[in-house]
């Protein structure tokens, strides 16, 4: 009985920090395709389309980037997934995809980091998986200026965090990447969940500094979330 009561207590307790914790939000956009402008502590909705790597330039002109949002691409119709995120802005965020029953190679091995309509914002495709190698580890950077997300990219470390480990290659030398068939759903017993650690830089709609970035130096609360996604919905 005590035990019951200290548990619903907890989960009283969570519920309020959690309440708490979105009240701290102003941005009522929930969806990736569409424009907003955000300050620190808000929520901030985008999306990860994996595809083939063509699939994400107009006539296949690697010249023609468009976002995934942009109905000319025809993703929808192509063998394409897409998860959604809502971190907390210039907080410290790692993002989780279980790859225990999704499988990146298997719908085209390249990922697009997007948000916005008007104000279109992605990031260039990033190689993460075919039948020969997976990538697990990435960092990615959400610019905003006053508010208003201008860009994404991919940061790398040019291979510095695998060096030296046996079970990791170096592609292209920029990304750290492991075998597929180490993978536990291939026979493996190495867990392929991708971590996509994000991290915010420019200014919020307050022209405040969004800089989860530096660390100690800024003193700042930080807020650490994982989000796991579990099920991939198609993209519309
Ligand atoms: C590819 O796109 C660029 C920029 O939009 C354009 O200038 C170029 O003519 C296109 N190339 C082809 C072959 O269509
Ligand atoms: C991924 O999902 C599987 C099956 O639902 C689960 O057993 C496993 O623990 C999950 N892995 C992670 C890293 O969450
Ligand atoms: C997988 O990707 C790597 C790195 O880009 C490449 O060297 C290799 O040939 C590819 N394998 C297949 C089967 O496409």
């Amino acid at each position: 009985m005590a035990i019951a009561m200290a548990v619903l207590a907890m989960l009283l307790l969570m519920m309020m920090m959690m309440k708490t914790l979105d009240a701290d939000n102003t941005n009522g956009l929930y969806q990736p395709c569409g424009d907003t402008k955000i300050q620190r502590s808000d929520g901030f909705t985008f999306g990860m389309a994996f595809s083939t790597k063509d699939s994400f330039y107009y006539n296949q002109n690697q010249s023609h980037q468009l976002s995934p949002c942009d109905r000319r691409l025809s993703l929808a119709t192509l063998n394409s997934q897409l998860a959604v995120f809502r971190p907390k802005v210039d907080g410290i965020s790692l993002l989780t995809i279980n790859t225990s029953s999704f499988s990146p190679d298997t719908y085209g091995g390249y990922m697009v980091a997007f948000a916005g309509r008007k104000y279109a914002a992605r990031s260039r495709p990033a190689f993460v998986a075919n039948s020969t190698y997976i990538v697990t580890s990435f960092t990615l950077v959400l610019e905003f200026q006053k508010g208003r997300l201008q860009n994404l990219y991919w940061k790398r470390d040019g291979c510095a965090s695998c060096s030296g480990k046996s079970n990791f290659v170096c592609l292209n030398k920029q990304d750290c990447a492991i075998r597929t068939s180490s993978c536990k759903n291939r026979g493996g017993s190495v867990d392929c969940s991708l971590g996509i650690q994000l991290a915010f830089s420019g200014t919020d709609k307050h022209l405040m500094a969004l800089n989860s970035w530096c660390d100690c130096a800024c003193n700042r609360r930080w807020s650490f979330n994982i989000f796991t996604i579990q099920s991939i919905v198609d993209l519309q």
